[in-house]
């Protein structure tokens, strides 16, 4: 294991942070960056040229820092972003994240899985990249897409000022086309949703299947590094403020309050 590897992350804002938590629940003894592009947000309903570029300029940033390996955490920068950004940097490994469309394929790891849907931002929803991946692993289109045009955003606001009445309305007005579809899962293709699974889960009583432990898993591969858990905080930089500074354990679990804790060693399939 080499102790002195750096990760950088990034994400549009605090979604990342539902990737940033499991690679810390299982990868150790690495610094990690994580730069939230809160100046630029939401990615989701940017020109794919837009979130390129700024997924440019955020990586940029983190190599400078001597980050050796770069998470994409976010799925909008992934779908559009991910394939120029490892074309830039043949040397530096990229790991991007993708809604875990493979449940069929796995569904003895999900319970009482019946009938299914995916959800992503508009961005990812409308990319070759999510259409070529769900056409390749779902080309019964078993498994229906929504997209939700505003879900990240109401993430942000719950998790900022607390789940008031306002923004419970909000949630429920939102979520109210998946109510009709019966589901027994719900695979969740943006990082932020991830951060209220557990509200999501209650209000459409269902599962919900989050990407953050299989990219973990990809992260230990290629570091080659396991689980002793002594990696407790990180370097932070929102481009909001531009200035880099430290977070601990608390920040990540306060605004982990409305996700699921999942077993660290849950996971071990990804969609390739
Ligand atoms: N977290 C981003 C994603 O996974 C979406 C949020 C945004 O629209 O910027 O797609």
């Amino acid at each position: 294991m080499d102790c002195n590897k750096k990760i950088g992350i990034f994400d549009s804002g605090i979604g990342g942070f539902s990737i940033l938590s499991e690679i810390m629940r299982k990868v150790s003894s690495v610094e990690i960056d994580y730069i939230s592009d809160d100046a630029f947000y939401p990615y989701g309903e940017k020109a794919d040229s837009e979130v390129i570029k700024r997924s440019q300029m955020i990586t940029g940033i983190l190599l400078n820092r001597g980050c050796s390996l770069i998470v994409v955490a976010c799925n909008s920068a992934t779908a559009v972003a991910i394939a120029s950004l490892r074309g830039e940097y043949p040397k530096i490994p990229f790991v991007g994240v993708e809604p875990y469309i493979n449940v069929l394929n796995h569904n003895n790891q999900f319970p009482g899985i019946k009938k299914v849907a995916v959800i992503t931002t508009e961005l990812t929803g409308n990319s070759a990249k999510f259409k070529t991946l769900k056409q390749k692993i779902d080309p019964a289109n078993s498994i229906q897409h929504v997209s939700m045009p505003k879900l990240a955003s109401i993430v942000e606001e719950i998790l900022q000022s607390g789940l008031n009445q306002a923004l419970k309305t909000e949630l429920t007005g939102e979520l109210e086309p998946l109510k009709s579809l019966h589901l027994s899962h719900l695979i969740l293709g943006c990082t932020h949703y991830p951060l209220i699974a557990s509200l999501i889960e209650a209000e459409l009583n269902l599962s919900t299947v989050s990407p953050g432990p299989y990219v973990a898993n990809r992260v230990m591969d290629i570091l080659a590094t396991s689980g002793d858990k002594d990696c407790s905080s990180f370097s932070y930089l929102s481009t909001s403020s531009m200035n880099w500074e430290r977070r601990g354990a608390d920040y990540l679990n306060s605004l982990l309050r409305y996700s699921l804790q999942t077993e660290p060693d849950s996971a071990n399939q990804q969609n390739h």
